[in-house]
């Protein structure tokens, strides 16, 4: 049957959404602003409002230095084990600690004093800039002759894993992809491309920015050696809240960590000038976490605890394809490209539309229609969707906004140099 785009189907899909009693939980002070970047910054959770006046007030402003041992000493491994949860990852597999780009120097580096004698590093072209700036920099900081192989993408958004599977080899020591890619939304297939990298005993780190709390996954049954991920995006923790690392269990002991603080050591509080790492997954911390930004991550992680993965991303695909849908009727014919797969089972849970004049349009529908969707280089206007808040009235609104800026030309008095965040 074809799916209802009008306004009264949107609205029909939303009286009958499962998860749409979650949207109350999160804070929205501002009916009329249709947000569609919490693949970027999730929304505020409710519940963290209370937290964080709970923690100033009672914890730092009543308990002070006690609330280290009452509470703060172990938050960065209770949130982590949690997270866990999402992540299909078991409770000691995961540590909150960071950010994405540190905890990447951290297992990167880990990760190829593991595989001595192997040379080759393994990544691709579409993946997250930071990531591959970072490998770069930790390869060559270890040793420069190390080769470091940035494949394209070549089945339109996305490496191939008949590619992967070509170029990864017994001298790969690490492959390092984004399970969501950040432009396109491609959503690599981890169980196939993990089993690849271990055909050839190469160890893989994914980087789950793009789909934690939104895709579901297995990581500790598929084998998944190492993972890191943020948790301001669809997790909601706030912006720059510390990030999240996993290691598998039986590899902890063997994978140190470069940036070996005081937080990883095994007696931290008997001042040992020899750095003993601690036992676990405790060795990837480093110094101080920040308590208030780390405590922010329970409440989204709870949300979509309660929620479910699988609840969760039902509704992804069914609204993924529903701005599909929308695409095709009203976008298409105004020259927007599907810049994202087609195939559901391959995407992640936003929508990238292309426009050559992609970055003007998108500041037209935020500066003119109140919708706000972010822009990536060098056509992306990229759609999110938050299974948690996301409405389907939302999505409606934000396509006929699209459509309007363009029908209009209203877009041709925006800029086309790139300035601030994007
Ligand atoms: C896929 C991906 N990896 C890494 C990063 C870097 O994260 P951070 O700036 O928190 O280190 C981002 C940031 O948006 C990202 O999207």
């Amino acid at each position: 049957m074809p799916l209802d785009t009008s306004l009264e189907g949107a609205r029909f899909l939303d009286r009958n959404d499962d998860l749409g009693g979650y949207r109350d939980r999160f804070l929205i002070d501002d009916p009329d602003l249709i947000y569609l970047d919490g693949n970027s910054l999730g929304r505020v959770p409710k519940d963290a409002i209370a937290l964080m006046d709970r923690l100033i007030r009672h914890q730092w402003g009543n308990r002070l230095i006690r609330a280290w041992n009452d509470e703060w000493m172990g938050l960065s491994r209770r949130i982590g084990s949690k997270l866990a949860g999402l992540i299909g990852a078991r409770p000691d597999e995961v540590i909150i600690a960071d950010s994405t780009s540190v905890n990447l120097f951290k297992l990167i580096a880990g990760a190829l004093k593991e595989r001595p004698g192997r040379r080759k590093i393994i990544t691709d072209s579409v993946n997250f800039p930071s990531d591959i700036y970072i490998l770069k920099a930790v390869a060559d900081m270890i040793d420069p002759a190390y080769e470091l192989v940035v494949l394209p993408a070549d089945n339109g958004f996305a490496v191939s894993e008949e590619s992967l599977e070509r170029s990864i080899d017994e001298d790969t020591a690490l492959v390092l992809l984004s399970h969501v890619l950040y432009k396109s939304s491609y959503l690599y297939d981890m169980e196939r491309i993990t089993q690849i990298a271990h055909a050839r005993d190469a160890l893989i780190l994914w980087d789950l920015s793009h789909s934690a709390g939104v895709v579901p996954m297995t990581c500790h049954d598929t084998g998944v050696d190492l993972a890191v991920g943020s948790t301001y995006k669809y997790l909601n923790a706030g912006p720059g809240a510390p990030a999240f690392l996993y290691v598998r269990d039986d590899l902890q002991s063997r994978l140190i960590n470069p940036i070996s603080g005081w937080f990883g050591h095994r007696k931290q509080f008997y001042f040992d000038t020899e750095f003993e790492p601690a036992y676990g997954i405790d060795r990837y911390l480093t110094g101080t976490p920040s308590i208030l930004s780390l405590a922010m991550i329970e409440p989204g992680v709870d949300l979509a605890l309660e929620a479910g993965m699988e609840p969760i991303r039902e509704k992804s695909v069914n609204q993924t394809e529903y701005l599909v849908s929308l695409w095709e009727n009203e976008l298409a014919p105004l020259g927007f490209t599907l810049n994202s797969p087609r195939n559901p089972a391959r995407r992640g849970s936003h929508v990238s539309f292309g426009h050559e004049e992609g970055y003007r349009i998108d500041q037209a529908i935020r500066e003119e229609k109140q919708v706000i969707s972010d822009f990536r280089t060098p056509d992306n206007i990229r759609l999110g969707i938050a299974p948690l808040y996301t409405t389907y009235e939302e999505l409606h609104t934000a396509v006929h906004a699209l459509r309007e800026v363009v029908h209009t030309g209203s877009f041709r008095q925006y800029s086309d140099v790139i300035k601030g965040v994007t």
